[in-house]
């Protein structure tokens, strides 16, 4: 079987990654790494649960293959959100307005708000549900989630605090 080696860089750790190029960056991350904090939903680019990011930018890991992510990218999963500030100023948000139910979407929903707010600009409900419109919640009906990103967005901890 053909292989792909790629060296990367996830949560701030160095991997060596080998694997067959069309395999599922998810599949990677979670039965070869095993960065489980990633969820698997629907697999077919319909739910968010399996949000990454890729170089800064959220991807869906179920429709990404190994191969298409290049050598030497950065990647951050929900794990590596868990110790910085502004993940942290996320998941107090999320836990105080009650935004976050069975949980299940709530990897995916969390990378997503973190790309939002590390991008900067303005952040209001029509910018949050655009930039969560690919992350499918079922328990919540989504306005408490747009909340917790409202008040993680005036909490947001500012350049040079290390988010
Ligand atoms: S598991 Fe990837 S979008 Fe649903
Ligand atoms: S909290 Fe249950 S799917 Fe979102």
């Amino acid at each position: 079987m053909q292989t792909i080696k790629r060296s990367w860089t996830i949560n701030g750790t160095h991997y060596e990654v080998e694997t067959a190029p069309l395999r599922r960056l998810l599949d990677v991350l979670r039965e070869d790494l095993r960065l489980t904090g990633t969820k698997e939903g629907c697999g077919e680019g319909e739910c968010g649960a399996c949000t990454v990011m890729v170089d800064g930018e959220p991807v869906l890991a179920c429709l990404l293959a190994a191969g298409q992510v290049p050598d030497g990218a950065q990647l951050t999963t929900v794990e590596g959100l868990e110790h910085t500030p502004g993940g942290r100023v996320l998941q107090e948000a999320y836990a105080e307005l009650g935004a976050a139910q069975c949980g299940f979407c709530i990897p995916g929903m969390i990378v997503s708000s973190y790309a939002l707010l590390q991008r900067g600009g303005t952040v209001d409900a029509a910018a949050i549900r655009e930039a969560h419109a690919g992350n499918i919640c079922r328990c919540t009906g989504y306005k408490k989630i747009v909340a917790a990103i409202e008040l993680a967005a005036e909490r947001w901890p500012t350049a040079g605090t290390g988010k």
